[in-house]
C-alpha cells in the first residue's frame, strides 16, 4: 500500500482523496499502470478498427475468421466481425480442452444450506453437452428462443450454455418475477421452451419456481411453448404436464456427452434480456455472439486483472446482465475458478460472504453496493458478522457494479474488506452495453471514492448536453458514448423503432449512444462520476425499475385504482426508494384502513411484476398535482417524497390541499 493511501485513510472527511495502486499490484497487472492504459487508448484512437479487429483476434477463437471488423453503413443497427462465426459455448469450454484449464475448477458452487461441489472445465464440457442434446431431442434448434427461470445454481449456468451450444436464444428471467412478467416476455420473445426448476432455495425457504411457471403459461398466449424441463432443486414434488414438461433426469437420461458446437455468425443473438425503460413495456435487450463474447473475455483480463491462480466471486445473480456476463461467460471464457452462490447474503447469517471468501480463498470479489450497505449495518450491530472475524488475505482486488457507490460505503469497503490492500473496481455500465465501460484498472487507475474513473480503452464515452455538443469538466451533462463497441445492444427485440428512439435520438445525429445517465467530470482528471438517471428509470437495490412500469401495475388494479404516479426517492440502504401517490376510485383512505389498503396494492405489484417492485411508500390524494396541460408534476412529487419543502410554482394547481394529503406518511 502507498503512503499516499495510508494517509488518506485517516482524512476521511476530506473531499478528493485518490487512492494509487500500490508499486506491487502496478508490476504485476496485465494492464501495468497509467502509461500502458493511455497507450491502448491511443491505438484505439488512431486506429479504430484496427485497434478492435487485433483484440477480435486475439481474445475469441473464430471458426471462420471475420474479415470486416465494422459495419456502419445501418446505423445505430452496428454490426461486428459480421462474417465471422463462431460458437460461444465452445469459446467457454471445448476451448480449454487439451490445456491446463481441463482439469482445473471451473466451478465452486456453495448451496443456500452451505453444500459445497466443485466441478471442472472437462465435466461441465459433459454436462452442457448432455443437456444440449436434450434440447435438440426436443426439437430444439438454431435461433430459437428459450426462457430461462431458474435459481442461482450451475443448473442455471448449464441451461444458459446448453442453449448457446446449439445456436437456441436464451432469455433468462430473474427468479424474483411474476407469473404476469414471465407470460409477457414468453409472448414477447415467442419462446419455444422453458427451463425452470421446481423450487428455489433462499435463505433457508423453499420458493416455488415451477408453479409460477404454469401460472404464467396459463395466462394465455404461450402455444409457441412446446417443452418445459424441470430441474429437481430439492425433492419436494411440483406438478408436471405429461405431455409437455420433463425432469431434467428424465431429460438426459441417455443423452450422449458429446454435442458439436453449432457454429453461428458473430451478429446471431446470444441472449435476450429484458429491462426496464420509460415507459410501461420492458425492452428486450438483444445482444450478439462475437462482439459481447470478446468484451466479456477481455474484461475479465482487463477489469479484473485475471490470473490463472485467481479464485472470482461475482455475486450477481444469472436474471440479471451481471450474471450473464460475469458469471454465466466472461469467467468461463476466460479460464477462471469461479464462485457461484445459491442465497442470500444474510443467511444464515449476514457474515456470509467474509466466511466465504475466506472457506474459498477468494481473491476477487465482485457486488453491488446495496449489499455492502446492509453488510455494514449488520456489521455495525453485531461484531460476530463483522468481516474481522473472516481471513480475508486471499482477496487482491474488490469490484462494486450496480449504482453508484457512496464514499462512505466505498471506504469501509475498502479498509474493512480489502483492509487497505485492494483497489476497488467501481464499474460503470449497463444491461444494454453488455460489459463493463468506465471502471479504474486495478494497476493502473488511482482511485477516488464514488468514481468509476476514466472508459476503458475504445469506449468513447463523453459528456454532452441536450444536441450532442462536448461539455467541459465539471459542468454535468448526459452520458453518451460516441462510437459503437463490439458488446453493445444491437437492437430491442421485435421492437427496433423503439431501440433507435430510446437510444441513438435523431437531436443527437441519430448515431451517439444515449446512456440514459447523467455524469460529470471532474475538474483535475476528467474523472467521471455518475450522478444518476435521466429517465424515468429507478435503481432499487441494483434493481432496475421503471416508474411508468409500476404505474401500469397499479392502476391495472382497475376495480380500486383510478390514478398513480411513482417517483424514486433517495433511500440510505436500497439507494433508491419507490414511492406511489394513488388516488382510487373511492374515497381517500386515511389511518388503519390506508395502511390495510396500501398493504393491498403493494402485494398486487409484487404480482403484476414482482416483489422488488412493491412501493416502500405509498400516499393517497383526492388527486394528483398536474400542470394546466394535465401532465403529473414529477419533480414535486419527487420533493414531497423526499420530505422537502414544496419550492416550485404551485399556483397554477387545482387543489392546492392535496399537497398537504400527499405529504402524509402512512
Ligand atoms: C444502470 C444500469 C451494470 C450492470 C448492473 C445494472 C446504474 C450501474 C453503476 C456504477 C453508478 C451505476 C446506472 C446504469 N449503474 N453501475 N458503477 N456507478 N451507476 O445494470 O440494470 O442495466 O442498470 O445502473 O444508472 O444506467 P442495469
Amino acid at each position: 500500500m502507498s503512503n499516499t493511501a495510508s494517509n488518506n485513510i485517516e482524512s476521511v472527511l476530506v473531499e478528493n482523496r485518490v487512492f494509487p495502486p500500490s508499486e506491487a499490484m502496478v508490476r504485476q497487472a496485465r494492464i501495468s499502470g497509467m502509461a500502458a492504459y493511455d497507450a491502448l487508448c491511443a491505438e484505439a484512437e488512431r486506429d479504430f478498427t484496427g485497434f478492435w479487429g487485433r483484440l477480435g483476434r486475439e481474445n475469441v477463437q473464430w471458426d471462420k475468421p471475420f474479415t470486416q471488423v465494422l459495419d456502419e453503413s445501418n446505423a445505430p443497427f452496428y454490426q461486428w466481425f459480421a462474417d465471422g462465426e463462431l460458437n460461444a459455448s465452445a469459446n467457454c469450454l471445448d476451448k480449454h480442452m487439451g490445456t491446463a484449464v481441463e482439469n482445473k475448477t471451473a466451478v465452486i458452487f456453495e448451496a443456500d444450506d452451505g453444500t459445497v461441489t466443485k466441478t471442472t472445465y472437462r465435466e461441465l464440457l459433459v454436462r452442457v453437452s448432455q443437456f444440449a442434446n436434450a434440447l435438440k431431442a426436443e426439437g430444439i434448434q438454431k435461433g430459437d428462443r428459450v426462457l430461462i427461470y431458474m435459481p442461482m445454481t450451475l443448473e442455471g449456468v448449464i441451461a444458459m450454455q446448453a442453449c448457446a451450444r446449439i445456436g437456441a436464444t436464451h432469455s433468462v428471467v430473474f427468479g424474483g418475477f411474476s407469473a404476469k412478467a414471465l407470460n409477457e416476455r414468453i409472448i414477447d420473445a415467442g419462446a419455444v421452451a422453458v427451463i425452470t426448476s421446481n423450487f428455489q432455495m433462499r435463505g433457508g425457504k423453499e420458493l416455488p419456481l415451477k408453479a409460477i411457471i404454469d401460472e404464467g403459461i396459463a395466462m394465455g398466449g404461450c402455444e409457441s411453448i412446446k417443452t418445459v424441463f424441470v430441474y429437481e432443486r430439492t425433492k419436494t414434488a411440483c406438478n408436471m404436464v405429461a405431455s409437455r414438461d420433463k425432469t431434467f433426469a428424465e431429460a438426459i437420461q441417455g443423452q450422449s456427452s458429446d454435442c458439436p458446437p453449432v457454429s453461428v455468425g458473430a451478429e446471431h443473438p446470444l441472449f435476450i434480456l429484458y429491462t426496464s425503460g420509460s415507459t410501461g413495456k420492458p425492452k428486450g435487450v438483444q445482444h450478439s455472439t462475437g462482439g459481447y463474447l470478446l468484451w466479456a473475455k477481455l474484461t475479465m483480463d482487463w477489469t479484473f486483472d485475471l490470473k490463472p491462480e485467481d479464485v472470482f466471486w461475482c455475486t450477481a445473480d444469472i436474471g440479471w446482465i451481471t450474471g450473464h456476463t460475469y458469471v454465466a461467460y466472461g469467467p468461463l471464457a476466460a479460464g477462471a475458478t469461479q464462485i457461484i452462490f445459491e442465497g442470500i447474503p444474510t443467511y444464515p447469517n449476514a457474515g456470509r460472504f467474509w466466511q466465504m471468501i475466506e472457506r474459498h480463498k477468494c481473491s476477487i470479489f465482485y457486488t453491488a453496493p446495496t449489499a455492502i450497505r446492509s453488510l455494514i449495518k449488520a456489521a455495525e450491530g453485531d461484531a460476530a458478522v463483522h468481516p474481522d472475524r473472516s481471513n480475508l488475505d486471499s482477496l487482491r482486488i474488490l469490484g462494486s457494479v450496480g449504482e453508484p457507490i457512496n464514499p462512505e460505503a466505498w471506504m469501509w469497503y475498502y479498509k474493512n474488506v480489502g483492509h487497505e490492500r485492494c483497489p476497488i473496481v467501481d464499474t460503470f455500465w449497463q444491461t444494454e452495453t453488455g460489459g463493463h465501460m468506465m471502471t479504474p484498472l486495478p494497476g493502473a487507475t488511482p482511485l477516488v471514492p464514488g468514481s468509476c474513473t476514466l472508459p476503458l480503452p475504445g469506449i468513447m464515452a463523453a459528456i454532452v448536453d441536450e444536441t450532442g455538443n462536448d461539455l467541459p469538466n465539471g459542468a454535468g451533462g448526459m452520458l453518451v458514448v460516441k462510437r459503437p463497441w463490439p458488446s453493445m445492444i444491437r437492437t430491442i427485440w421485435n421492437d427496433p423503432e423503439r431501440f433507435k428512439k430510446s437510444y441513438f435520438p435523431e437531436e443527437m445525429g441519430g448515431t451517439i449512444y444515449l446512456a440514459g445517465d447523467g455524469a460529470v467530470r471532474s475538474a483535475d482528471r476528467g474523472y467521471f462520476r455518475i450522478t444518476g438517471r435521466i429517465d424515468d428509470v429507478l435503481n432499487v437495490s441494483g434493481h432496475r425499475m421503471g416508474t411508468m412500469e409500476i404505474e401500469s401495475a397499479l392502476v391495472a388494479k382497475s376495480d380500486l385504482v383510478a390514478e398513480a404516479a411513482v417517483v424514486g426517492r433517495p433511500d440510505d440502504l436500497t439507494g433508491e426508494a419507490i414511492c406511489a401517490f394513488v388516488v382510487l376510485k373511492r374515497s381517500r383512505p386515511t389511518g388503519e384502513e390506508a395502511k390495510q389498503i396500501a398493504n393491498e396494492l403493494r402485494n398486487w405489484v409484487a404480482k403484476e411484476i414482482g416483489p422488488i417492485a412493491k412501493p416502500k411508500d405509498i400516499r393517497f390524494g383526492d388527486n394528483l398535482p398536474k400542470t394546466r396541460s394535465g401532465k403529473i408534476m414529477r419533480r414535486l412529487l419527487r420533493s414531497i417524497a423526499k420530505g422537502e419543502a414544496i419550492t416550485q410554482d404551485t399556483s397554477t394547481l387545482e387543489n392546492p390541499a392535496i399537497l398537504d394529503q400527499l405529504a402524509e406518511k402512512l
